[in-house]
Parts: C-alpha cells; structure tokens; sequence
C-alpha cells in the first residue's frame, strides 16, 4: 500500500473535499483511513455493488449503458485485486472509495453514477455482512471436522474406563468415549449457535442509503435475492447503525474458545506423566531451549490463551456499540479488526484442534490405574446396599468407614475380602465385586446420556444421524 506523501505536494482532492476550505491533515488522514485493513472486504464490496447497479438498469435508474461499463470495470477492477497488482491508496481512505475510484479510472462517468442511491454506510454494512456470513460458513465445516473426530475417538473408546472427576478429584469411573461425546454436545451447540447467529446476519442493509433511505424507486428485494439475503433490514436506520449480529457472532465464537480451552487444558493435564492418560503427537509438542528431556503440550496451551483474543473482540464490539446515538457514527470502522481477529483464531483453532485430536493416543491402563486409587466405586456400594434395603444415608455412612479401612491398608475397595467388608454391612455378599470393578460400575448406567458402553454407543449412533 503506498502510506507515502506525493513529493512536495498537498494530499490528492478526497471523494468529499468539494464541502471543505482547507486540505486534509495528514495524521487525521491516517488515523481515520481504514484501507488498511478493510480491503479483506473487496470482493464482497464488488459484488454487493454489481448487485446494487444490476438492481438501478432494472428499476431504469442507471442507463443499461453505464451497467455494462460497470460490469466490464468491475472484472477489471477483481483482476487487479486477485492478481495484486490494485493501488491501493491512503488518500482514498477505504475500500469502498478506492475500488470506486479504480472504477471511475476505468470507466469515466458510469463510474461516479454507481453510488447512486447508496451511502458508504449500507455498503459497509452489506460488505461486512457478506463478508461473516461466508466466514460463519466455513468455520461450520472446521468446527463439524472437529465433531466427527470426537466420534470416532470415542466410538474407539466407548468401553475404555478412566476416572471421571469433580472437584479433579477422583469422583467415579466414566468410560473414556463418555467424556469426549461431552465436549461433542459442546461444539455441537457452538455450531448451533453460529448458523442461529447467521439467521440474523443474512439481511440486507442496502437500501438504507446514509440513513434515511433514498429517493430513488429502489427494489431492496431483488438485491437480498440477488446477493442470497434471506430478506431486507426493515428499518434504515437500523440497518446502518446495527452492528448486534457481529456481537452476536464474537458471542458464539467467545463460547467456543471456552469449549476449546476446557478441552486443551484437560489434554495439558492427561498428558502430564502424573496422569499419563494420554500421549501427545511429537508435531504438537516443542522442546525446551534449556531442558533437553522437555516435552511440551505448546499447541493446547496456545488454544487456550488465545481464547483471550476472541473474548478481547467481544468486548470491543460490545463497548463499540454501547452509547451510540442513531444512526451510523464513525465508532463503527472499529467494528472489522477484532472480527477479522476473532474469525481467523476461530478458524486456525478448529482446524489444528481436528489435527490435534487425530495425534492423541489413549493409555487406558494409566486411565484404570488413576481408578484403582481413587475409591471411584464407593457410590456403587452405597447403590448396592440401598438395593438392599440400606437406606441411603446408611449406605454412605457404611461405605465411608469401608473406604477410611481400605485407605488404611493402602488398598482398593475391591481388595478388601468379602468377609472384611461384611463386617461393614451383613448384606453384603460375595456378587459385590460385579460393582466395585470400574467395568461393572459403569455399565450398570445405561440411561440415556448415561456413561456406560452400550449408552455410549447409542449415543453415538444418535449423534452420527444429527450431522
Ligand atoms: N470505512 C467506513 C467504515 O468502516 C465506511 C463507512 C464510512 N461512512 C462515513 N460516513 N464516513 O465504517
């Protein structure tokens, strides 16, 4: 991009210096020029404006003539941009004026006749909402990428038992496929909550015009259908000053980090040789400068940190929106470096989370040895002793005296003979230790959303018919 000054002279005349008795300030020029980073929107820019003059020759507000000039510059004007050889210029201070300018260059007056009808105000609002509804697609097939691979790791692993925890203390065994499809309902909402978001995304703003429309006969609908809206922003001066979509979308995309950064830090702890529950490809890990045995889960501790951008970009909308009288105010330029932020780490992230995922191997007899210490089956034989007749609040004061034994003898529930555990509760027989194994325990909660294999497995076959 050229920054630079023309040699000696005064700054080139502006789209709008006609109004204005003394040239632009340089610093003001920069400070409020957006080129430099708005022309990610050009491509939509172009198209929202071929569909913009396509609709004024259709409502006989443009010469058929001047649409074909339009047309034909325009191919052009995609030409130089694709093929980085586009001008891009300070001084023309956005996209929209830029790629108009090239325009004019190319094609003379049919050129100054597009903005005809439109403000950059709705064209900014159309290009920016293009722009995320394309994003908000893509990210759907990473973030679906993501969910299968958590199928098929827990189809792989629907039987394998581990602690499940709470308070990341050994709580009661869980089988492995069990915890993965928890963090599938998670990104399953997230995808959610993206394609509701982009309900509310794909209207038109065009049409709206500065703010109060436009006096020309326009026919908004043939641009929404044209452009693939599902319809028009009913109000124009909502449609230019409403940038809630974006919040909405920085929301969705805020929550899923939180989803990613949970998942990220339970794979930094399982593959801490304290658990060892998983191992981590070497092509997600670095070493250390200094430490030569180190091992490092760098890439899921940089999901979770940079859950911290996306959470930054949500903010900045929220407090870019907050106070803001009607209709359009320049705080809304501010709008597109944390989006763009935001939708770049969420791309990036789900797509070596995906990667990530395929190079984490299980080591189902560290998961059932963290069991084995854990007391994990002590809920089981307080449920035994209450099939028995045991009234519950019995049962788990009888189960906690088994367990302060048992950690005594620096052993297992399970090890504990059956006449040991007798002395405990007389109803206790010898078919205990069909619940006291992590097997047994989680097989008997075959409920829906329950953790045994079989309930696992369905839960899968459920999950497999909603993609
Ligand atoms: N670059 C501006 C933006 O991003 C375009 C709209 C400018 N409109 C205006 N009246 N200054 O919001």
């Amino acid at each position: 991009m050229q920054h630079d000054d023309p040699p000696g002279g005064a700054p080139a005349p502006k789209a709008w210096s006609g109004r204005f008795a003394e040239p632009f300030d340089r610093l003001t020029q920069r400070y409020t020029a957006s080129v430099g980073f708005d022309r990610r929107l050009a491509e939509f820019d172009v198209q929202g404006s071929l569909a913009h003059a396509r609709m004024l020759a259709r409502c006989a507000i443009l010469p058929a003539a001047d649409l074909e000039a339009i047309e034909r510059g325009m191919a052009q004007v995609l030409a130089e941009i694709r093929e980085g050889r586009f001008d891009w210029s300070l001084e023309r201070e956005d996209v929209h004026l830029n790629i108009e300018h090239r325009l004019t260059e190319l094609v003379g007056d049919a050129g100054k006749r597009l903005h005809t009808a439109r403000s950059r105000n709705d064209q900014v609002a159309t290009d920016i909402r293009l722009w995320l509804r394309a994003e908000i697609d893509s990210l759907a097939v990473l973030l679906r990428a993501v969910r299968v691979r958590l199928l098929d790791m827990a189809e792989a692993h629907a039987a394998t038992v581990m602690p499940g925890f709470t308070h990341l203390q050994v709580a009661q065994p869980v089988t492995f496929g069990h915890h993965l499809l928890a963090y599938f309902e998670m990104f399953t909402r997230d995808a959610g909550r993206l394609a509701d978001c982009r309900k509310r995304v794909n209207r038109l703003p065009l049409g709206a015009a500065a703010l109060a429309g436009t006096s020309f006969p326009i026919d908004r609908e043939s641009v929404a259908a044209e452009l693939g809206f599902d319809g028009v922003c009913e109000n124009s001066l909502d449609a230019v000053s409403d940038r809630d979509f974006a919040v909405e979308f920085l929301a969705a995309g805020a929550l899923a980090m939180a989803h990613v950064s949970r998942l990220a830090e339970e794979l930094v702890l399982w593959m801490n040789p304290r658990f060892g529950f998983v191992e981590i490809a070497d092509r997600f890990c670095t070493g250390s400068s200094i430490m030569p045995q180190k091992k490092n889960p760098d890439v899921p501790e940089l999901m979770r940190g940079k859950a911290g951008r996306v959470y930054g970009a949500l903010v900045t909308l929220l407090t870019l929106v907050k106070s803001q009288p009607l209709a359009y105010n320049k705080d809304n330029q501010e709008d597109k470096e944390p989006l763009f932020d935001a939708a770049d780490t969420l791309a990036d992230t789900f797509t070596i989370l995906a990667e990530l995922l395929g190079g984490v191997s299980a080591r189902p007899e560290r998961m059932r040895a963290a069991l084995a210490e854990g007391f994990a089956t002590a809920t089981d034989l307080a449920d035994y002793l209450v099939r028995r007749g045991v009234p519950f609040r019995d049962a788990h004061e009888i189960v906690a005296r088994a367990v302060r034994e048992a950690e005594i003898a620096g052993v297992d529930l399970a090890d504990l003979p059956v006449a040991r555990l007798r002395e405990f509760s007389p109803r206790i027989d010898p078919d205990v230790y069909e619940v006291l194994t992590p097997e047994g325990s989680v097989a008997s909660r075959r409920h829906t959303g329950g953790t045994a294999p079989a309930a696992v497995r369905e839960a899968i076959a459920r999950a497999r018919a909603r993609l």
